[in-house]
């Protein structure tokens, strides 16, 4: 098989440092780059290193190679192309259909699914004509994904910089898989809140009740996400993956600080997945000073109180009545019937129920698992990558979305 035809597009910002580790991430699984800087990411990074990295001739302008109509031929042979670090100005041109060098010219005549990384300073990403720019890309069916939070060229901090080149490389991947015209982002526009990981209940300064939650189910429904163009909040309770591309972060310890920050990002959210192990007990009492053994006494009992039930709360509470809940539930027997009463206990609409085992759930990066909906369904997902299922998680809420948006006497 042909290897995968990427194009890199790399405009002017200090963050073109970092497309070189995507590039090298791309070439190195097997797909084919074409890198297509402007004129001034020459600036940042020179033209040797695109070309050495890519293995391919390196052009910014359409008069080079005329014969060959790179303007054209580059934009129309690929599979994907994606664009990081892409500048305010790129984004504006873009969403105007300028075509005044080869990258735009590209950017103009690709069919395939496009992704801009977008990278400023917090300013010009705020700024209404940027945002303008993004809606009307997005509208168009680019995946534009927002700006990490963290440290700025200078010493300014906020919102604006490239997302790290592993996430980046994972989204790019993601969105080849999809292929077209299963790549159209149908996420977009779309609010989406998952909590991940599991939470962890103080004792004393040194210790915690916690679980064995890896994170890795929250955290591929949120990649996958952002693949398909929503605005993505990962509320993470202790885990120690890697931030996906394009998603915001809300990193949390324990149930209470879940509870808050899930309720707070789901005040605008259209859908709320509770993948987290939410602890239901905590310690009746923290300990300001660590526990000490006492060898001359029993260890004293462990009292423990009742944690709020987020996602019953949730769903019992909507702050949209089109919001769509998601609920997890792992269960090592009687597994469909117990995951049929969660599902009425709680009052989610969709209940993803996980038979725990060996190779299963836990720490694994694949999952076997049963969807449950509130309306009697019950949608098998065999065993495979955790993405799979989290794509299946998505398919499950669009499908809601569009049967809530049929107007009552279209559906006889
Ligand atoms: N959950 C929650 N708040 C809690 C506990 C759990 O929101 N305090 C959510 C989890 O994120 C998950 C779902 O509820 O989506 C199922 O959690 P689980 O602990 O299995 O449900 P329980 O009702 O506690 O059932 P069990 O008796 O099996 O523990």
């Amino acid at each position: 098989m042909d290897k995968p035809k990427v194009v890199l597009g790399v405009s002017g910002g200090i963050a073109a440092y970092k497309a070189c580790e995507l590039l090298r991430r791309l070439t190195e699984s097997g797909h084919d780059v074409r890198v297509v800087p402007t004129g001034s990411a020459l600036h940042f990074v020179g033209e040797a290193t695109w070309s050495a990295l890519s293995g391919n001739p390196v052009a910014t302008e359409v008069w080079e190679s005329v014969h060959e109509v790179p303007h054209v031929r580059i934009g129309q042979e690929a599979d994907l192309v994606v664009v990081a670090p892409a500048t305010a100005d790129l984004l504006a041109k873009s969403a105007h259909g300028l075509a005044d060098d080869l990258l735009t010219n590209t950017l103009l005549t690709a069919r395939c699914p496009v992704i801009f990384a977008p990278a400023m300073h917090t300013e010009m990403w705020e700024h209404p004509a940027t945002q303008e720019n993004v809606a009307t890309l997005r509208r168009r069916g680019a995946v534009v994904i927002e700006p990490a939070v963290g440290r700025l060229t200078g010493v300014d901090t906020g919102k604006g910089r490239l997302p790290e080149p592993g996430g980046l490389f994972e989204l790019c991947r993601r969105v080849l898989a999809r292929g077209v015209p299963a790549a159209a982002p149908d996420l977009t526009g779309r609010h989406v809140v998952i909590s991940a990981g599991g939470t962890r209940e103080p004792l004393d300064p040194v210790r915690f009740l916690g679980n064995r939650s890896s994170g890795k189910q929250g955290y591929a429904l949120a990649a996958t996400a952002a693949a398909r163009g929503a605005r993505v909040t990962l509320v993470a309770a202790n885990s120690a993956l890697p931030d996906p591309a394009g998603v915001d972060v809300v990193p949390v310890g324990t149930a209470g600080q879940l509870r808050e920050a899930v309720l707070k990002a789901a005040a605008d959210a259209d859908a709320v997945v509770m993948a987290a192990a939410v602890a239901d007990f905590r310690p009746a009492r923290y300990a300001e000073g660590k526990i000490k053994k006492r060898e001359s006494r029993e260890p004293d009992p462990i009292a423990l109180v009742r944690n709020p039930d987020i996602l019953a709360e949730l769903s019992a509470e909507r702050a949209r009545p089109d919001q769509i809940v998601v609920g997890f539930a792992a269960e090592t027997d009687e597994v469909l019937a117990n995951g049929r009463a969660k599902l009425a206990r709680k009052g989610c609409d969709l209940l993803v129920v996980n038979e725990v085992g060996e190779h299963k759930a836990f720490g694994s990066a694949a999952n076997e698992a049963v969807v449950l909906g509130a309306d009697g369904t019950e949608i098998p997902v065999p065993y495979g990558p955790k993405e799979a299922l989290a794509d299946t998680v998505w398919d499950l809420v669009v499908g809601r979305w569009r049967d809530a948006a049929v107007p009552q006497s279209d559906q006889m």
